[in-house]
């Protein structure tokens, strides 16, 4: 770790308003135990800070927080009205989320009419039938054995990989999934690869642990893995954050050629790979390559299974898959998360999940959500504009390009008063860029509202672009 990376640790801390105005900074001493770096780096870290007039010494008690440098903190600092402060959270995606709008495009959730509500309901009855005393209980952190049991069995049988119930932890959701291992992976300051784009989320939770993120680009063609074997050597991450099937935002998918060869990078560089991948099941045509878990003998994969989206967000179940050096740790933090899942989510979707229903709510969901992607397609296509986007095979998302240099913040600002919202591009990179990039999700508005929508979404482009005059929206 350099001195410079050092720096902007206690810039970032500042600004966050860990450490205010005329507040000390740790000794040299105990910041350098802490990151495991020499004195001398942390030593010369501090010079910068003091060249820069970020803090001042006093002499012979250590380095102090500058008054102008702290003034850009207060913004950091959540006020509540009865003056308790907090550490401001970023949840980009969520901000998006809470706007009410008519024509919802920014969340990637499915249509409850497409869900098996009734059937659920059903099951309701029975598991309380089954299990009486189901409320007087608590599950284990690890989350209930008969759950891991059939997960255990299942993935066997489809994926015909060695497992034990052992190996699996049920959380509360995939995005619990990416922060409990966020916090038993990620020291401040460890480097930790992302895909560009990748899961707006993963990048909040990533970044409120510190994390110095590092962007893979993420090509319809799948990575580059010679750049990537390059960013282990030299930053030497601890984490790489994928979601390499019908990838969000973009529904890419990475090849299965390059699936084996990136375990084999993991393991050769140290670097634990977390595959999320929540939309398996959402196939069009033909299934997805197998999970790179699968090709994993020595525990750099920890693989991610969220049920959330395709069986009943309400429920929250994931199944975490990992060998036993993960498994642990990763139950302690559980444990002192929540103490488990809730029992009765559990039992529930185990319920579903082992009956008939399933695989056929899987297979009418698919045609459906293909229909939506399909109507949306067709509206992008026949409006006047260069859009661009490749067709994803699967997943719940569209990933646009809109015409040159529109800007998808001044296109979201114009469609929230239209009562219409989708995610701008740049909230999915870690760079900030993708200005000119927008996630539409085709998958919780029936056709009538995507064909309008898509109808109004268009001549606000329109509109937008001949207002400031960008050069060539229209198609060639
Ligand atoms: C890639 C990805 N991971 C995780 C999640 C969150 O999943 P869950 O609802 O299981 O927490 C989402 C939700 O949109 C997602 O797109």
């Amino acid at each position: 770790m350099r001195s410079k990376q050092i720096y902007d640790y206690i810039i970032t801390n500042i600004e966050r308003g860990e450490w205010g105005a005329h507040d000390k900074l740790p000794s040299i001493r105990s910041l350098a135990v802490e990151l495991n770096v020499n004195r001398l780096t942390v030593f010369k870290a501090y010079q910068l800070l003091k060249q820069h007039e970020k803090v001042y010494v006093k002499e012979k008690s250590g380095y102090y927080v500058c008054p102008d440098c702290a003034g850009t903190a207060a913004d950091a600092v959540y006020h509540t009205p009865n003056g308790v402060s907090a550490l401001q959270v970023t949840s980009q995606l969520s901000d998006i989320h809470r706007i009410a709008v008519e024509y919802q495009f920014s969340q990637a959730i499915i249509d409850p009419n497409l869900l098996p509500n009734l059937f659920l309901s059903d099951y309701v009855k029975k598991v309380f039938d089954i299990y009486p005393k189901l409320m007087g209980n608590y599950s284990t952190p690890q989350g209930d054995e008969e759950l891991r049991d059939l997960l255990c069995q299942y993935f066997k049988r489809s994926n015909r990989v060695e497992l034990n119930n052992g190996e699996i932890v049920i959380t509360t959701g995939a995005q619990q999934a990416i922060d409990l291992l966020s916090r038993i992976l990620i020291r401040p300051l460890d480097a930790v690869l992302v895909e560009r784009p990748t899961y707006s989320a993963a990048i909040d939770i990533l970044r409120g642990q510190g994390a110095r993120l590092i962007p893979v680009e993420f090509t319809p063609e799948g990575y580059d893995l010679e750049a990537i074997e390059r960013l282990m050597k030299q930053h030497r991450p601890r984490m790489f954050y994928m979601n390499p099937t019908f990838h969000n935002p973009t529904g890419y998918i990475l090849p299965a050629s390059q699936r084996k060869q990136l375990v084999e990078l993991a393991e050769r560089y140290r670097c634990v790979l977390v595959e999320d991948d929540a939309f398996h099941d959402m196939y069009f045509h033909e299934r997805p390559p197998q999970p790179l878990f699968m090709y994993d003998t020595d525990g750099w994969v920890v693989y991610l299974r969220s049920f959330s989206k395709y069986v009943a967000p309400g429920l929250r179940i994931c199944a975490v898959f990992a060998r036993k050096s993960m498994i642990e740790p990763l139950i302690a933090a559980k444990s002192l998360a929540d103490n488990g899942t809730p029992l009765v989510t559990q039992k529930i979707f185990l319920h579903y999940f082992q009956s008939e229903r399933m695989q056929q709510h899987l297979k009418k969901l698919r045609t459906a959500l293909q229909i939506r992607r399909d109507v949306m397609e067709e509206e992008l296509s026949a409006a006047s504009i260069d859009w661009q986007w490749t067709t994803p095979q699967g997943g719940l998302n569209i990933w646009l390009r809109l015409p040159n240099h529109i800007s998808a913040s001044m296109l979201l600002q114009e469609s929230l008063q239209h009562s219409l919202s989708f995610v701008p591009g740049h909230i999915c990179d870690p760079n900030n860029g993708y200005q000119s990039w927008v996630r539409l999700s085709y998958s919780l508005m029936n056709e009538i509202q995507i064909r309008e929508g898509m109808r109004q979404l268009t001549q606000l482009a329109q509109q937008l672009a001949t207002r400031f005059d960008f050069p060539s929206y229209q198609r060639k």
